[in-house]
């Protein structure tokens, strides 16, 4: 397509997904003419043609949702050569991007957690707010919430609850759960829902009952905090010196992680003026949020789903990347085999 290209020109038909921090997520991105930028959650594209939208740039959008590829299709088209999409996990991005013949990229943008669609789609499972199978799998491979939920052994799922959940009731839910499964699989979400309401006690103006409970799940099925973990690493090996790495979170435990790499990658010097000065290696990254951005109450106002959303940026450094995944900054859960045989 030619330089630049207008906003219809790339229009690939509404988006049913309202990005949130999208401007500023583009804005830190740095995105110009003859870049190569990486959207690893590509979702409705919302991100990617922001992106196409403000250069003649090259984009690789990954999903490993295969509905959110499919629907990608006419921007693909639209992009006339500019964006290539692929159907796989973001923990994977530099060896993505270099199958596409990519060895150094300028940014990275990864917009984490779940998309309206993927929501608001009962068949998918992952809301209590709609009844569905207990599914919450963001790629169709794998384990689901239900095959968790009815094999866990009752430490396992409270322990994944209260970590992944920050759930205080995560002892009385699991014990709950193992009871209700005694006498029929918890299969729906209505089900599991209705255990967790059964047991959390809440307010007038308080989230569901079940919140915590479906985000504890739906982050483990889906391994999202190692996947994250994993990416951010991904992101130091192929961003090239200058390149620009942008990450929105939408709840503490990812904000955590995010906020933790790029602290430990950023940093110059032993963390305290009493301690030995130890030698260390070069900074990866150069913070460019030493807060995280959050949206304002206009983008509030018009998409709820912004209230939770932290931006946090970061400029690459001409420092070697320093290699290992930064498992460290995880919880200590279970893994998901284990959970699956019940222990
Ligand atoms: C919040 S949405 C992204 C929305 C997008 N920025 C937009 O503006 O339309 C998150 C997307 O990331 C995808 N996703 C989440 N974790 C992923 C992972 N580990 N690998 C690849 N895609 C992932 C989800 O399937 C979902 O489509």
């Amino acid at each position: 397509m030619t330089v630049g290209g207008g906003g219809s020109a790339v229009a690939g038909g509404p988006a049913p997904h309202i990005p949130v921090l999208g401007r500023p997520a583009v804005d830190f991105l740095n995105v110009h003419d003859g870049g190569t930028y990486i959207d690893g959650t590509f979702g409705a594209g919302g991100y990617t043609r922001l992106m196409l939208e403000a250069a003649d740039c090259k984009v690789i959008g990954i999903d490993r949702d295969q509905a959110a590829i499919a629907l990608g299709a006419g921007l693909v088209e639209a992009a006339h050569g500019r964006l290539t999409l692929i159907e796989d996990r973001f923990s994977r991005l530099d060896a993505i991007a270099r199958d596409c013949g990519v060895d150094v990229a300028d940014g990275v943008v990864l917009d984490v957690g779940v998309s309206s669609m993927q929501l608001d789609t009962a068949e998918r499972g992952f809301s209590f707010r709609h009844d569905g199978p207990l599914d919450m799998r963001m790629g169709g491979a794998g384990a689901g919430a239900a095959d968790v939920v009815n094999s866990a052994s009752e430490r396992d799922l409270a322990d994944i609850i209260f970590l992944l959940g920050e759930e205080r009731r995560s002892r009385a839910i699991a014990r709950a759960i193992v009871r209700a499964r005694t006498e029929a699989p918890v299969t729906t979400t209505r089900a599991l829902a209705d255990i967790a309401a059964s047991v959390v006690r809440s307010r007038p103006g308080d989230i569901h009952p079940a919140t915590r409970t479906f985000q504890a799940l739906r982050i483990f099925v889906n391994d999202e905090l190692g996947e994250l973990a994993t990416a951010l690493a991904a992101s130091e090996r192929i961003l090239k010196p200058g390149g620009r790495l942008v990450v929105v979170s939408f709840h503490s435990l990812e904000d955590r992680l995010v906020k933790s790499f790029l602290a430990g990658r950023s940093e110059t010097r032993s963390g305290s003026r009493h301690a030995p000065e130890v030698e260390r290696p070069a900074p990866t990254f150069r913070l460019l949020t030493k807060r995280p951005r959050i949206a304002d109450d206009d983008e509030v106002a018009r998409n709820p789903r912004a209230h939770s959303a932290k931006l946090r940026a970061a400029e690459r450094s001409d420092a070697p990347a320093r290699g290992g995944e930064p498992a460290a900054l995880l919880p200590r859960l279970p893994a998901l085999a284990d959970v699956l045989k019940g222990r």
